[in-house]
């Protein structure tokens, strides 16, 4: 058929658009929670410029004080700066598959919530480091130079796995994608409160109390899904979320507990210069949680995962990391990953 032929001159109504059709012309309401949770995104909306920033003088720090607490933002960044393409990718898959109007709208808060968070991050560095990119700055101490190549080895294992998310989006339902969020949305939660519970300096503590609020948010919408779909899930779908979580757990436990050496690909000392820098960042009043704390907080993240995954008849996967035994799930690799946080 040529360009010019106008079939509203062969018929009165036109042809079935092919779907999925990218854009719904609906707007169905079915998830009242869902309807709550946006409500609540706009009310508790934030501007990172507008926290207390007057308060905060990184002249009152060390040189190095600063290059570790600009660590830290650098290990979230690799998290959170990564979040809104990944958000903003699920999004578009809730238009192409028609979602409920509620669930289109929160996939947007949650795209412009990390957005806000990963902002958050640029401006603490921006402001430690007087350079916006930890990438390209020059290290002024010793640790720094070490910390240097931690944050080039951290951008460098992030960035492999854009590509099998991207490649994952279509292939799998959305019940498998909020799974894999949830797990990301859970324990950033936990650590943005402690993290804000245990700072002393008020733009952080602020900024953390924001964050963990929003984690908590994500973190009910993906609860809010499942409950609406986990009971009528295709079965095949099961064994997808028992390797997606396992997944999940090597990958953000580069962020939430240690990077696990055979799948991060980095340096033998990365993780010696790491807890030097937390505990620098530490003493200086930037609350990161120690060893001990992380691992606790990381095992009560994976069992509340399991509890909700367990009504559902999901098998969990093994984390002898953590001390919980499942079902052994050994062939992860970076194309597998989804979660985020
Ligand atoms: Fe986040
Ligand atoms: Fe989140």
């Amino acid at each position: 058929m040529s360009h010019t032929e106008k079939l509203a001159q062969q018929m009165s109504y036109p042809p079935e658009t092919p779907q999925p059709n990218v854009y719904p012309l609906s707007w169905h309401a079915g998830t009242a929670k869902l309807e709550e949770i946006w409500d609540a995104s706009l009310r508790e909306a934030w501007n990172p410029k507008d926290l207390p920033w007057d308060t905060f003088n990184p002249d009152d720090y060390t040189w190095e004080e600063r290059e570790a607490i600009a660590y830290w933002s650098t290990l979230l960044s690799v998290f959170d700066a990564s979040a809104p393409p990944v958000f903003a990718e699920a999004f578009i898959k809730t238009y192409e598959v028609h979602e409920e109007d509620a669930v289109r709208r929160c996939f947007f808060s949650v795209t412009r919530d990390e957005q806000n968070h990963e902002q958050m991050c640029g401006l603490a560095i921006t402001k430690l480091l007087e350079h916006p990119d930890p990438l390209t700055y020059e290290p002024k101490t010793e640790l720094g130079r070490k910390l240097h190549r931690n944050a080039s080895w951290l951008y460098y294992n992030g960035g492999r796995y854009w590509n099998g998310y991207k490649s994952a989006v279509p292939k799998y339902d959305l019940a498998v994608l909020f799974s894999s969020f949830l797990m990301g949305e859970i324990a950033a939660a936990t650590i943005f409160q402690q993290m804000a519970g245990g700072c002393s300096e008020p733009v952080f503590k602020e900024a953390f109390r924001n964050i963990g609020r929003d984690e908590g948010r994500h973190m009910a919408i993906c609860m809010a899904l499942m409950e609406r779909d986990y009971p009528k899930m295709d079965l095949s779908n099961k064994a997808i979320i028992t390797k997606q979580v396992r997944a999940g757990y090597l990958f953000l436990s580069a962020v939430l507990f240690e990077p696990p050496a055979d799948f991060w690909d980095l340096p033998d000392d990365f993780i010696e210069v790491q807890r030097a820098a937390e505990d620098v960042a530490r003493d200086a009043g930037f609350h990161i949680p120690s060893y001990e704390q992380k691992k606790e907080n990381w095992k009560k993240a994976m069992l509340n995962l399991k509890g909700v995954l367990d009504k559902y008849d999901i098998p969990f996967p093994a984390i002898p990391e953590v001390g919980i035994s499942g079902q052994e799930v050994t062939d992860v690799d970076m194309d597998d990953i989804i979660p985020v946080f």
